[in-house]
């Protein structure tokens, strides 16, 4: 058994199809260049067995008994015992656990945060016990990582960002794609949402006006496949898209405001993840970032990043990252 594993996932963007994806509907996401690190450790330990996690991010340690009560920790050290439960028998009865990680994914925005997580964290498991990082496998059990977080997630999260590129998906389909756009911005508002929260609006907004509802998803799913059939016409289905999200019920009149501002500009703009505030995607050539802010100078804007797409999944890493060394 290795004593020491590192690993990395990237986060992601929704192009189009977040909610209606949670209805079978396909979707188009998109890995991007800001990465989750995850190092994992065996440590002698002198009596009982500890586990150990140390987030750099917030500089926060939880240590705790793995064989005390999941339910007395923070959400995300339960997700840790999940895993580590399913790993245990693997693991030497003598070695306690130290875990580091480190993020460039903003939390809570969309951007996949805690789906990088979940993958790093079985990959972690995995890797350590095993020797290898077997993408599907370990896809699944970061599925139950993410149902534990946010209730019957679409799966679309911990599957981008295993395996990496760009994928049409649904429940039923995992599809690679050659899908690159270059010119993304993306618009953090810096309003927090909760998934969790914007999944629950939405199921309420289609069991109320079940027609309705089931007419705006197949609209949805028909900006999806026209934007994989037609890259070109992507920008003007972003406006469409984002339309039809509101109609859902999770845009907010903050996010409502900036899509108009850069419409008046001919950009157009759509919510990304869940909505209800995190962050918004535009497609923009001629504008650059300080363009951008100041357009919308007298708005919740956190950050706005032009990033890369289409990027690696789930590797194995031979540093824990620059800072580190
Ligand atoms: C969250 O990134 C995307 C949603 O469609 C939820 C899901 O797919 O589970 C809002």
């Amino acid at each position: 058994m290795k004593k020491t594993v590192i690993v990395s996932s990237p986060g992601k963007l929704i192009i189009g199809g977040e909610h209606a994806v949670v209805y079978g509907r396909r979707a188009l996401v998109t890995s991007i260049g800001m990465r989750l690190y995850m190092q994992l450790s065996t440590v002698d330990s002198a009596d009982k067995r500890t586990l150990d996690v140390f987030f750099h991010d917030t500089n926060t340690r939880h240590t705790v008994d793995p064989s005390g009560p999941a339910d007395a920790h923070a959400i995300e050290i339960q997700g840790v015992l999940r895993v580590y439960d399913h790993y245990k028998s693997s693991l030497s009865e003598k070695d306690s656990l130290a875990m580091e990680v480190r993020s460039e994914i903003p939390i809570g925005a969309g951007l996949g945060s805690s789906a990088a997580f979940s993958v790093c964290l079985v990959g972690c498991f995995h890797l350590l016990c095993h020797e290898k990082l077997p993408a599907e496998e370990i896809n699944q059990l970061a599925y139950q990582v993410e149902c534990l977080f946010h209730g019957t997630p679409s799966g679309i999260d911990n599957t981008i960002s295993t395996f990496g590129q760009s994928l049409v998906y649904s429940r039923t389909l995992k599809r690679h794609l050659s899908f690159r756009l270059s010119n993304l911005a993306i618009i953090d508002t810096g309003i927090p949402k909760s998934t969790k929260r914007m999944v629950g609006l939405v199921r309420d907004y289609v069991d109320a006006h079940p027609e309705e509802g089931e007419a705006i998803l197949n609209e949805i799913e028909g900006c999806v496949d026209r934007m994989i059939d037609h890259p070109e016409e992507v920008d003007e289905l972003f406006q469409r898209n984002q339309d039809l999200l509101k109609r859902l019920g999770v845009s907010i009149p903050e996010i409502d405001r900036i899509v108009e501002i850069l419409l008046q500009r001919n950009i157009s703009t759509k919510i990304t993840g869940a909505g209800g505030g995190g962050c918004l995607i535009a497609l923009t050539s001629t504008f650059t970032k300080e363009k951008l802010f100041e357009l919308l100078n007298g708005n919740p804007i956190k950050s706005i990043e032009f990033v890369e797409c289409g990027v690696e999944g789930l590797r194995e890493e031979t540093a824990f990252s620059e800072q580190s060394t």
